[in-house]
């Protein structure tokens, strides 16, 4: 007899019925694949094992039989992703941007080394931070590299200007010569503007001093040319989500531009780093998924990305027209797929977080500027790629901030809310 599923099959159809047609998603780090992605995820690379780099021309780089097709597989989504970035070093194994971070720290890091990175309340991933792979997970012959303890990470922040909104370039050249770190790592989760990569970069070339760019958020939006190109700006490292607003299936990636003598100081790190240092199997069957994404957004991505960026900034101007303070005004509130949205007068992001749950709106509480306790953050992320994918475009948003506004200040809107979204669940740009 089979064993019964029916109450799990009865979960996953509510929530395709609430995710895929009645709410409207705006996490800024989610997204939904295309109908293909979705398809090719099942199949028989679910149960295999394809460690090491892909067989070629007679040469055995596996550790396991049987991967001539998942060889093809790979080698065709790395030979593609180089080809999207326009880059030469691709690691396309990582299962998740933070197991790609990972990869990074356990290779190239040792106890004692000195980093800088974002803060958490300055938008910096926590996986930068001190309870973070960068700050304290990294293990040095079985030496746990806590905080503090005698072998620590010691770890420093990315200068603020006073925004808060942009790295200090100039300040961050101060700090790298007074702290000497081993590594710079750009990039975060609250990202709303590029990173001064070209100016940090140059200067920690003069020192030998490797720069990672993290670009989990804003990868799709590098891939479609609209954000800053870090790798081409000089950035030694580069890691991403294939999920957020590139639109693929949960993997990650690590992507280099680097010159032979670099690519031999560098590149070994990411390679060893994440096979044997932070994976065995790679989730095979998730990297059909990523390169039918790849081809999506070779395709697309330059008008998705493009388009992403135009309805975020159009949020911003409108909840901010109607009296909900969105941040870092006057720089046209983003630059991104992402805005910050200040909650405070009406009891702060987690309240009106669940609030907006109830009304069929998904967003995350934040921390903004100037909050030091972070479970009583006074702001919400609102990212934008998952609606922009289902069709909707500024005029769309001028009507979604209106409900938005509505939401927060306490109406119900959750009517109004699924007729919305009921006119936008076709996706666009596949
Ligand atoms: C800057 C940054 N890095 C890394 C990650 C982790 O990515 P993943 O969920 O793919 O592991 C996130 C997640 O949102 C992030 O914002």
């Amino acid at each position: 007899m089979t064993v019964d599923i029916s109450d799990i099959e009865r979960i996953l159809a509510q929530e395709e019925t609430w995710r895929q047609t009645q709410a409207i998603n705006l996490i800024a780090s989610e997204n939904t694949p295309s109908d293909a992605v979705r398809r090719v995820q099942n199949s028989d690379f679910m149960g295999r094992y394809a460690e090491g780099h892909p067989n070629e021309n007679g040469h055995v780089n596996r550790y396991y039989q049987g991967t001539q097709y998942i060889d093809q597989i790979e080698s065709m989504a790395h030979n593609e992703i180089v080809e999207l970035f326009r880059v030469k070093q691709a690691d396309v194994r990582p299962i998740s941007g933070n197991a790609a971070n990972t990869a990074l720290a356990l290779a190239y890091l040792r106890g004692g080394d000195t980093v800088i990175a974002n803060s958490t309340d300055a938008g910096g991933h926590i996986s930068h931070g001190s309870v973070g792979v960068f700050g304290r997970r990294i293990q040095n012959r079985g030496q746990s590299l806590k905080m503090g303890s005698k072998n620590a990470i010691n770890l420093h922040h990315l200068p603020l200007t006073e925004d808060h909104y942009h790295v200090d370039a100039q300040k961050t050249i101060e700090l790298i010569d007074q702290v000497s770190p081993q590594l710079v790592i750009m990039g975060k989760s609250l990202f709303l503007f590029p990173e001064p990569v070209s100016e940090v970069a140059a200067y920690c070339k003069t020192k030998q001093i490797p720069l990672l760019y993290d670009g989990a958020h804003v990868l799709g939006l590098i891939a479609g040319g609209q954000f800053q190109d870090p790798l081409h700006e000089g950035a030694t490292w580069m890691t991403g989500s294939t999920h957020k607003t590139f639109p693929g299936p949960q993997r990650g990636v690590i992507l280099g531009n680097l010159d032979l003598e670099d690519e031999k100081k560098y590149w070994p790190a990411a390679d060893r780093g994440v096979f044997p240092g932070s994976s065995s199997n790679h989730h095979l069957n998730t990297l059909p998924a990523l390169l039918v994404a790849t081809r999506e957004m070779q395709q697309y991505g330059r008008e998705y990305a493009a388009q992403i960026i135009r309805n975020a900034q159009a949020l911003g101007s409108s909840l901010d027209n109607l009296g909900t303070p969105v941040e870092a005004r006057e720089f046209g509130y983003t630059r991104s797929h992402m805005i910050a949205v200040n909650v405070a007068q009406w009891g702060g992001g987690v309240e009106i977080a669940k609030q907006l749950e109830a009304n069929d709106i998904i967003v995350n509480y934040n921390m903004l500027p100037g909050d030091s306790d972070p479970r009583n953050p006074s702001g919400l992320r609102i990212g934008v790629p998952e609606m922009t994918r289902f069709g909707m475009d500024e005029r769309a948003m001028g009507e979604l901030a209106q409900l938005l506004h509505d939401g927060i200040t306490g109406k119900n809107v959750k009517a109004q809310v699924n007729a919305l979204r009921a006119r936008y669940v076709e996706m666009k740009y596949v």
